[in-house]
């Protein structure tokens, strides 16, 4: 066991509670210059967009906005019911105004890596029905590139039968180590909202994710790729010192 010393449990809470603090920055941010009246929202799915429903249904209420939510997760569909939000689906509403989304990590073409949470097939999905993809990120998931920050890989969603062959696939051709994503308490792997596994590739070094993505998502048992290439169009970072910072 690791026991921190109490000077750097000072250190780590602050640095949280600032991360926590730069979430909401960002998340109120990109919902006060992105959401107008009678939008069709897309809502992300994390700890990051909380913040960002917090202060569309604050402006719902306040300025009396028709605003229709369309979620991205279970959590965010909980999320958009618990806010008294008005909730739609894609068949409803398949041409969004705009989606709102966390990331995991954002690099300088921003390209990010998403789906921490499992969420990235439906999150994937959302942002491409979006005219307009915007991601909310606190400080740390600023990177100049993938793999710098967020060491955990790239979450891939996997079709359960498949999961060993898809996973020795993408080490024999791609290098690095593929883990199947198991549950906190161990007991199994974690299962997605599509019933699904989900495999985490610890990469070695930066690729070209524009070819890798595409490749990954051809072999037969990928359902898709946390690699989001050319979809976000503008990236809300809060920083450590309490401005928000656009990409
Ligand atoms: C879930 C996601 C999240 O958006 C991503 O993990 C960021 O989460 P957080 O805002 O909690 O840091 O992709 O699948």
């Amino acid at each position: 066991h690791f026991t921190p010393h109490p000077r750097d449990v000072r250190l780590f809470s602050s640095r949280d509670s600032m991360a926590e603090e730069a979430k909401k920055l960002a998340g109120y941010a990109a919902v006060d210059n992105h959401v107008q009246n009678n939008h069709v929202v897309g809502v992300g799915s994390g700890s990051t967009i909380v913040f960002a429903v917090d202060r569309l249904a604050e402006r719902v209420r306040q300025e009396k906005l028709n605003i229709v939510c369309v979620p991205t997760s279970f959590q965010a569909r909980q999320l958009i019911l618990q806010h008294g939000l008005t909730l739609s689906d894609l068949d409803r509403h398949p041409e969004l105004d705009v989606a709102i989304d966390g990331a995991d990590e954002v690099d300088e073409a921003l390209t990010l890596i998403k789906g921490g949470g499992g969420c990235l097939t439906q999150e994937k999905i959302v942002a491409g029905c979006a005219k307009h993809f915007i991601v909310i990120a606190d400080f740390r998931k600023d990177s100049s590139v993938l793999g710098q920050q967020w060491r955990k890989g790239v979450p891939i969603e996997v079709i359960p039968m498949a999961y060993v062959p898809v996973s020795r696939t993408i080490a024999k051709r791609f290098g690095g180590e593929v883990v199947l994503r198991m549950a906190v308490s161990k007991a199994g792997p974690v299962v997605t909202d599509n019933s699904n596994f989900i495999l985490d590739w610890k990469f070695q070094h930066a690729q070209n994710w524009t070819v890798v993505n595409t490749a990954i998502k051809m072999i037969p048992g990928v359902v898709e790729t946390g690699l989001f290439v050319g979809m976000a169009e503008r990236v809300y970072f809060g920083m450590e010192d309490g401005t928000v910072r656009i990409r």
